[in-house]
């Protein structure tokens, strides 16, 4: 455990309700916990907590390692940089999940490679928009599930890093269920969906605008890294079976896949106002 203090371990242990603050300072991190006073961390300071700890419990000199995408993904990315160009992390080659974290990720000058060279990963590290009991997760808010799933079903071990707020008790009523779809008669294969038994009463929904949010912000349809559009499923209850869901829909034709990430979870490191935790498949 590079990041995390043993101090801070055995803070959070001893004291679940106590309040702390936190300061980076490259390499280490150091943890005060202040028993009287409490002290709210943003939530960008829990995203860094849990991208950095992923980074460096799970990263190791001569692994092929999945890149997330995502504002979580992204401090995880950030990490990654900072330990290749100290030094040390060394041989390192890396896959991402999307444009802009491929982006990133040449900034940081980390070596990059593709599916097509590396079929095989060692780990990959993401965010996630909604994280059930079972670990299933749905993915895609930011856009880039197809190629998120494609990378990290290869990988020996899939991280996940969340603050709190991702969990819930079941997938669906509290994130939209992002969907990749072909260009190619969209309106049909949206109805199509829409009318699966698993789907039955899901307010079916075009992304327009920017592909990597769910918030309508332009009038063009959002087009993916892949040149697709995303319907995204508004439920009103939590998903009974996400499995059979996630089976019904990627044997719809016209659907390339699907933000359902079933069974593919090694360990979800979870950034609450009380500490990190980590929850193992
Ligand atoms: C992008 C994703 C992201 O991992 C997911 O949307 C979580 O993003 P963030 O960390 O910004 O909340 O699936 O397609």
């Amino acid at each position: 455990m590079r990041f995390v203090a043993a101090a801070f371990a055995a803070a959070l242990a001893a004291q679940k309700a106590a309040a702390f603050s936190n300061v980076y300072s490259g390499r280490r991190f150091s943890t005060s916990i202040k028993m009287a006073e409490k002290t709210a961390l943003s939530q960008d300071e829990l995203k860094k907590m849990v991208g950095y700890k992923a980074v460096d419990d799970y990263v190791k000199s001569g692994m092929v390692v999945g890149l997330g995408t995502g504002s979580t993904a992204y401090f995880a990315v950030e990490r990654l940089g900072q330990l290749l160009a100290s030094g040390e992390l060394k041989d390192i080659v890396a896959i991402p999940t999307s444009v802009r974290t491929k982006e990133q990720a040449e900034s940081l000058k980390i070596p990059l490679v593709t599916l097509d060279t590396h079929s095989k990963l060692d780990v990959a590290i993401d965010g996630a928009d909604e994280v059930d009991p079972d670990l299933n997760l749905v993915k895609g808010g930011g856009g880039a599930l197809l190629r998120e799933k494609m990378v990290e079903v290869c990988a020996e071990k899939f991280i996940v890093i969340v603050d709190e707020s991702k969990l819930c008790d079941g997938l669906g009523p509290g994130f939209p269920l992002p969907v990749e779809i072909t260009p190619f008669c969209h309106e049909h294969t949206l109805r199509t969906i829409a009318a699966l038994p698993s789907c039955a009463g899901c307010d079916a929904v075009l992304r327009m605008g920017s592909s990597s949010s769910n918030k309508p912000d332009g009038d063009e349809i959002a087009i993916t890294d892949n040149g697709n559009y995303i319907v995204d499923l508004h439920f009103t209850e939590a998903i009974k079976d996400a499995p059979k869901m996630a089976m019904e829909l990627k044997n719809t034709v016209g659907v390339v896949d699907h933000g359902l990430f079933c069974g593919m979870t090694t360990a979800v490191i979870i950034a609450g106002s009380d500490g990190i935790s980590v929850k193992e498949a």
